[in-house]
């Protein structure tokens, strides 16, 4: 049994944005994806850390989900900033129950491997600051992390955020504060593509260590995060 992570799928099966337009890695990167996620036993766990699917709808999100519930692994997943499909927790635990996906939320709640509390949720980004700084939104988000660690009680806790709370000429001092107030000593962030990849800040930060897990930067591999 092992615990794997990996971001950022942007599947697009039944929608007309597929990721090959951006050329290099994404080139073929459905069949990637199936061939990377060939490391992954059944009986593992994947965290699909957001910017699962360009569906505008659960509905029309059904075929990326279908795919990457096929894929080997329990998934837990939490919301990137492409996620329009997102629905209430109640709407989307319903949908996946009547599909039949093995899919578990990271909303507000964590989720257990082992003893392990694996927390986390969408997070805030310097994307969301150029359009104008929105202090509600940003609570939120401060919110649903301490939330989700608050539900961690003791237990060792990793967290797992779509958006990097912390980036080359960017930082989320809110996000970053609850990281440091529940002693969080691992994080695993995605939404860095491409040449973007290179801003990222990965290695120790004020006693978490970052890492960058988005599919490209991971050649579609997911990362294994536990045995
Ligand atoms: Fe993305
Ligand atoms: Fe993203």
């Amino acid at each position: 049994m092992a615990l794997y992570v990996i971001g950022d799928p942007h599947l697009s099966l039944s929608t007309k944005k597929p990721m090959d337009v951006f050329g290099g890695a994404w080139v073929g990167y459905v069949d990637k994806l199936r061939e990377g996620f060939q490391v992954v036993q059944p009986e593992d766990t994947v965290v699909l850390a957001g910017d699962l699917s360009w569906g505008m709808t659960l509905e029309q999100s059904k075929k990326d989900f279908d795919f990457l519930n096929d894929l080997p692994g329990h998934k837990i997943i939490l919301k990137g900033n492409h996620d329009y499909w997102w629905n209430t927790a109640s709407k989307m635990t319903k949908f996946f129950a009547e599909n039949g996906y093995d899919f578990q939320l990271l909303h507000n709640s964590c989720q257990l491997y082992d003893d392990v509390a694996l927390c986390g949720t969408r997070g805030w980004f310097l994307d969301e600051e150029k359009g104008g700084h929105n202090e509600k939104m940003l609570n939120r988000e401060v919110m649903r992390l301490e939330a989700s660690l608050k539900a961690a009680g003791d237990r060792e806790k990793l967290v797992f955020l779509h958006y990097p709370p912390i980036y080359q000429g960017y930082k989320c001092p809110e996000i970053l504060a609850v990281l440091e107030k529940y002693q969080v000593k691992e994080c695993w962030f995605a939404h860095l593509h491409g040449p973007s990849r290179r801003l990222a800040v990965t290695g120790q930060y004020n006693g978490t260590t970052f890492s960058l897990i988005s599919a490209d930067h991971l050649n579609f591999v997911p990362q294994k995060v536990r045995d």
